[in-house]
C-alpha cells in the first residue's frame, strides 16, 4: 500500500531527535539528545487548578479560529509592551505551538517550488514544514553570530523566486548561537530590499541566561516584512501545545483561513488556562527560574567540555536556550560519533539531522543542557570525551 502515500510526504522524514529519543527510551541512558524542558519548573499545580477554574461549557464548545481574546489581547500586550513586537498593522493569532506557525506561513506564502533560505543548520521541524509544501531549501552557512547575511544577500540576488527567510535568530535550535542587534536590522533592510518575508521563529528568547533579551526582529519591523513565531512550549510546557503568531493582518487573516484546515482552533481549555496563568501568575520570576538553571547547566557542561574534548572539537557557547553545537575537525562524522556513544548509552543528535542538505559528513553533534541532571552531564561527557577520543585517535 505505500503506492497510495502522496507525493509531497515523500521527501520528509521522520526527525532524528524523536527517532533518538525512541532508542533511549531507556532511563539509564543519558539524553543529551532532547529538546524537551527541565519539567522540574512545569506549573503542575496552578496549572490544575486552572484547568479546573476553566473547563465548563465555553471552553468546550467550538470558537473563532484566531484564537480565545483574552489570551490574544494579553499576548499582544505582554510582548508588544514588553518587548515591542506587533504594532497596529499586526494581529495576533493563537496556534498550536510554534511548529503551526512555521505551517501556516508556509502554507500560506509558498507555492512549490519556491525558495526558502534559512540557516545552515536549522530547526528539523521547519526543514519537514517546507518540504511538505515543495521548497526548495537553500541552507545559508552560520557562524556564531547567526546567519551569514553576505550568503544571503548573495542567495537574494541569485534567486528570484525567494518567498521567505526563515530564521531561529536567538539561541539558534541547534546551534545555540544569537544574532548581534546589528545584524539584525540589516536583515531586516535586506527583506525589504528583495522584498521578501521573514519568519522569525523564537521560542527561546525569554531564556537568556542573564536575563537580558536581545531585541528580536520583529520590534525593529514599522514596514511589515516580518512574521514572528513564539511559543508558551519553553516557558510553561510544551504539552499544552500554545503558541502563537505576531504578524501582519493581511497574512494573519490568510494564516487564519490556513487553521481551518489544520485544526479549526486551538484547544480551548488550554487557550483559557494559559490566559489566567499570564493574567495571575509571575511569568517571569517563573522564566528566571529556567533562566537561572540553564545557565548553572550550560556552564558546568561546558567547562567539563573544556577540560576533556579534544581540543581539536569546537564548539559554541550559548548565553541562553537549551543547545549548543560541537563540531569534530574537518573528515570526522557527527553521525559516526552519535551511533558509536549509543553503545555507550548516551544519546546525542548528529547534525546532519539539522542539514539542508542533510549531508551525512556534517562534522556537528547537537547537546542539550537543559534534561541531564548536573550528575548526567558530568559522567555523559566524561563518556563523551572518551567517545570522541576514540573516534579521532
Ligand atoms: C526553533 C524551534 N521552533 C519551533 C519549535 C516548535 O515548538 P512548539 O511547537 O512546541 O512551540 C521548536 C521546538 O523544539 C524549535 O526548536
Amino acid at each position: 500500500m505505500s503506492k497510495a502515500i502522496s507525493n509531497r510526504m515523500e521527501n520528509l522524514k521522520p526527525s532524528a531527535v524523536r527517532e533518538v529519543l525512541k532508542l533511549t527510551a531507556d532511563p539509564s541512558f543519558i539524553a543529551f539528545a532532547a529538546g524537551n524542558l527541565s519539567a522540574e519548573f512545569f506549573p503542575v499545580e496552578q496549572l490544575k487548578k486552572l484547568s479546573d477554574s476553566v473547563l465548563e461549557t465555553s471552553s468546550l464548545q467550538y470558537s473563532v479560529t484566531e484564537g480565545y481574546e483574552p489570551l490574544r489581547e494579553i499576548v499582544a500586550l505582554r510582548y508588544g509592551k514588553k518587548y515591542g513586537i506587533g504594532n497596529s498593522d499586526d494581529s495576533v493569532l493563537i496556534t498550536a505551538g510554534g511548529q503551526q506557525v512555521i505551517n501556516l506561513a508556509t502554507q500560506c506564502l509558498v507555492n512549490s517550488g519556491d525558495v526558502v533560505l534559512c540557516e545552515n543548520p536549522t530547526f528539523v521541524g521547519a526543514l519537514n514544514a517546507f518540504r511538505a509544501y515543495g521548497a526548495k531549501i537553500i541552507g545559508i552557512p552560520t557562524t556564531n553570530e547567526g546567519m551569514c547575511l553576505d550568503a544571503l544577500e548573495a542567495a537574494l540576488e541569485a534567486n528570484d523566486n525567494v518567498k521567505l527567510i526563515y530564521t531561529i535568530p536567538t539561541f539558534q535550535n541547534p546551534n545555540g548561537t544569537t544574532m548581534p542587534v546589528e545584524n539584525r536590522k540589516r536583515l531586516l533592510e535586506l527583506a525589504k530590499k528583495y522584498d521578501v518575508m521573514i519568519l522569525e521563529d523564537s521560542p527561546y528568547f525569554e531564556l537568556a541566561f542573564d536575563g537580558e533579551i536581545t531585541p528580536t526582529i520583529k520590534s525593529f519591523d514599522t514596514d511589515g516584512y516580518v512574521i514572528f513565531a513564539g511559543s508558551f512550549s519553553k516557558t510553561i510546557a510544551p504539552g499544552i501545545r500554545v503558541g502563537f503568531s505576531i504578524a501582519p493582518k493581511w497574512i494573519t487573516s490568510r494564516m487564519t483561513i490556513a487553521k481551518q484546515t489544520q485544526d479549526v482552533h486551538t484547544n480551548g481549555v488550554f487557550m483559557r488556562v494559559v490566559y489566567k496563568y499570564l493574567r495571575d501568575f509571575n511569568v517571569d520570576a517563573h522564566i528566571q527560574q529556567y533562566q537561572q538553571l540553564y545557565a548553572k547547566k550550560s556552564s558546568l557542561m561546558l567547562s567539563l567540555m573544556d577540560e576533556l574534548f579534544d581540543k581539536r572539537v569546537s564548539f559554541t557557547r550559548p548565553k541562553g536556550g537549551l543547545f549548543l553545537w560541537c563540531d569534530l575537525p574537518k573528515g570526522y562524522s557527527g553521525t559516526v560519533l552519535a551511533n558509536n556513544m549509543l553503545e555507550k548509552k548516551v544519546a546525542i543528535v548528529p547534525g546532519a539531522a539539522f542539514d539542508t542538505e542533510d549531508n551525512i559528513n556534517n562534522t556537528g553533534f547537537r547537546l542539550n543542557f537543559s534534561v541531564p541532571t548536573e550528575e548526567n552531564i558530568k559522567t555523559g561527557i566524561k563518556l563523551l570525551a572518551d567517545g570522541i577520543d576514540e573516534y579521532l585517535k
